[in-house]
């Protein structure tokens, strides 16, 4: 019972959240508190979320919010403001005011070993949000997302988008190419940049090993890639760069490996700026450009035909998850893994929940995005939750 009025809870903070939230909006709330929630005879729980510049966190923070308050729990949930020390001390607080678990999506996954120390020091336990939290023994549980299938789902996709994959993935042979791609990375703080990075590259590598795709500037490795903070604004420079420097005599770029839709509008803006597009059924047409997180922004212009593909990463889903295992824990047991062998934080495995995630087209954003109800078909027409 108390599972079921979870899940419900959960759904229905989403539609808020994501009703409320203005579409990749500015984020000025961001490190301010959300303050706690009533009843609360089960403890406190802390939620510590990485920023309020893009829409999932959002998402994220309400619904894990909502669930631990209908399962009985006070929530303190912060946001961090993409700013270490922030977040640093937003958990020091939490373990301050009494917090009995900590439910936490790291900015930098290297940079919490001293809150971690004190959480376990007070017999806290600690749930990895999405981001492992590396460099410490002190995270009982990780619940997030196949993230080695996000990169190859992402560069699934983008091979979709040249016509070397049919859409259901069969290879089409006549389509050789030589294509011109370009490859972004997200920020090398986060763990899972790395693992959507070696899922993409392990995908495209025996196509490039072929010739079937090329990249021109010779920006393979991931360190050449890498977003700081997967800042839009940081892609749509280095795009420029990557436009200057090696597509000036008449180079037609392709398609554009993108790991996050921010990081694409951003990409997505400078190739226009540079004559691409507006589409991709224009004359000089937008290249193919791949994302993560049905940002609402994006499916837009995946329905208009101006980026390809995103990832949807239904957060729904991980923020029942993430409550389910809080629950877990408070209840003295250990939470159930599906998974007790990927993720090592370099210093232990740490347990933990996988879900799967989803390639959306423009023929599919009907059945995965809106029929699930995760934005309504206004939504997706204004591009504005
Ligand atoms: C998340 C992605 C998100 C990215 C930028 C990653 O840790 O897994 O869903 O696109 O952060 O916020």
């Amino acid at each position: 019972m108390r599972r079921k009025l979870t899940i419900a809870a959960i759904g229905a903070t989403l539609a808020l959240g994501l009703a409320a939230c203005s579409g990749g909006g500015a984020g000025s709330t961001d490190g301010a508190s959300e303050g706690s929630g009533g009843g609360g005879e089960g403890g406190l729980v802390g939620v510590a979320m990485p920023t309020q510049t893009s829409e999932r966190w959002i998402a994220d923070g309400d619904a894990v919010k909502k669930g631990l308050e209908e399962a009985g729990f006070e929530v303190d949930l912060q946001y961090g403001n993409d700013d270490i020390p922030t977040q640093q001390s937003q958990i020091d607080q939490m373990i301050t005011k009494g917090a009995k678990l900590l439910i936490v999506a790291s900015i930098d996954g290297t940079a919490l070993a001293n809150q971690l120390q004190a959480a376990a020091d007070a017999g806290i336990p600690v749930i990895a949000y999405d981001r492992l939290i590396r460099d410490s023994e002190n995270v009982d549980f990780y619940v997030t997302f196949d993230n080695y299938n996000v990169g190859v789902q992402q560069a699934t996709s983008l091979l979709v988008g040249l016509g070397v994959l049919d859409e259901d993935g069969t290879a089409v042979p006549e389509v050789t190419g030589p294509f011109n791609v370009e490859l972004f990375a997200g920020s090398l703080d986060d763990n899972n940049a790395h693992f959507f990075w070696k899922g993409a590259i392990d995908t495209l590598q025996p196509y490039i090993d072929e010739g079937v795709i090329t990249v021109p500037s010779g920006q393979t490795d991931i360190e050449q890639a890498a977003t700081l903070r997967w800042q839009q604004e940081t892609a749509q420079k280095r795009m420029e760069d990557l436009l200057t420097s090696t597509y000036g005599g008449g180079t037609k770029l392709d398609a554009v490996l993108s790991p996050y839709d921010g990081i694409s509008r951003g990409i997505i803006t400078a190739l226009q700026n540079a004559g691409y597009g507006p589409s991709r059924s224009d004359a000089n047409p937008m290249p193919v450009v791949t994302g993560q997180d049905a940002e609402i922004a994006s499916v837009k212009l995946i329905q208009d035909d101006v980026q390809f593909s995103t990832i949807f990463k239904d957060t729904r889903k991980l923020a029942e998850q993430a409550v389910v295992s809080a629950e877990q824990f408070l209840d003295g047991e250990d939470p159930e893994a599906n998974d007790t062998e990927t993720y090592d934080n370099g210093v232990k495995v740490v347990p933990s929940y996988l879900l799967t995630s989803d390639i959306v087209y423009a023929n599919n954003i009907q059945s995965l995005l809106i029929d699930t109800g995760y934005w309504t078909a206004e939504q997706v027409e204004k591009g504005q939750a």
